[in-house]
C-alpha cells in the first residue's frame, strides 16, 4: 500500500475526545523506547510526525494519525517505564487499559518488542491480557538492525517457544527496523488486506 497523506489529527488521554467516526483504527504499543513513534513515521515515510525520543516516557498521550484520510494509526504510550513511579505508571496504564476496552474502531493491535532482548515478563503479560479480552494484535520486533542475524535466530526461537507455552499458534510476526525500513512493506500490505476484508464483509 502507497500512503499518500498521513496527518497529525488529535491528542488526548479521554477516550471520549478521541475521533467518534467510525474509520478503521490501527495502534501500536509496547514498553516505553520500543520504538512505536519511531514505527509510525518509517510506515509514513515522514520523520518528525510522530514525536520520538532516545529517552523513555516520551509519548504520554493517544495520539491519532489520520493516513490516506481513510484510517487512523495511533501512537501509544509506553507500558512499564520505572522512572515514572507508581502513581504516573498507573495513569498510563489506565489511559491504555480505557483505549483497549473502549475502543470499538481498534482493528488490530501492533504489540512491539525489542529484538534484542529475551522475553520479558511484562510483555508476555501484557499478550496474555490482550487474549483473555479477546484484542486482536500481532507482534511487531524492532531495532533488527542492532542485532546480528545469527543472534536474531536465536532470540526468536526462545520467543516463538515462550508464547506457545500459553499460545496454541503464534500470532502474526513482523520483524522491522526504523532505520533501515526493514518490515515497511509487510506491515503495510498486512493493514491493506485488512482494510479490504473489512470493506468486502461490510
Ligand atoms: P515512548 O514514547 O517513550 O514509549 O517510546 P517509543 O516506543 O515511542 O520509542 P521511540 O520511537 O521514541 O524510540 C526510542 C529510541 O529508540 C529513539 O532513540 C529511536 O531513535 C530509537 N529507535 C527506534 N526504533 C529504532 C530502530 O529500528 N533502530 C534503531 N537503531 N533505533 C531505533
Ligand atoms: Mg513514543
Amino acid at each position: 500500500m502507497e500512503i499518500k497523506s498521513a496527518e497529525f489529527l488529535i491528542s488526548n488521554t479521554d477516550l471520549s475526545k478521541c475521533p467518534q467516526d467510525t474509520l478503521l483504527e490501527y495502534a501500536f504499543i509496547g514498553r516505553s523506547n520500543v520504538g512505536k513513534s519511531s514505527l509510525i513515521n518509517m510506515l509514513c515515510s515522514k520523520k518528525g510526525l510522530a514525536m520520538t525520543s532516545s529517552t523513555p516516557g516520551k509519548t504520554q498521550l493517544i495520539n491519532h494519525f489520520i493516513i490516506n484520510k481513510e484510517w487512523y494509526l495511533v501512537d501509544l504510550p509506553g507500558y512499564g517505564y520505572a522512572q515514572r513511579g507508581k502513581k504516573g505508571r498507573n495513569k498510563i496504564q489506565e489511559i491504555i487499559n480505557h483505549y483497549l476496552d473502549g475502543r470499538d474502531q481498534l482493528t488490530m493491535l501492533f504489540v512491539l518488542i525489542d529484538c534484542r532482548l529475551e522475553p520479558q515478563e511484562i510483555d508476555i503479560e501484557f499478550i496474555e491480557l490482550l487474549g483473555f479480552n479477546e484484542v486482536p494484535f500481532a507482534i511487531v520486533f524492532t531495532k533488527l538492525d542492532k542485532i546480528s542475524s545469527s543472534k536474531l535466530h536465536e532470540n526468536m526461537l526462545v520467543y516463538k517457544n515462550k508464547l506457545l507455552e500459553s499460545w496454541e499458534e503464534l500470532p502474526p510476526l513482523f520483524f522491522t527496523s526504523s532505520e533501515t525500513k526493514k518490515g515497511k512493506d509487510d506491515l503495510l500490505n498486512y493493514i491493506e488486506e485488512i482494510n479490504k476484508e473489512i470493506k468486502i464483509s461490510k
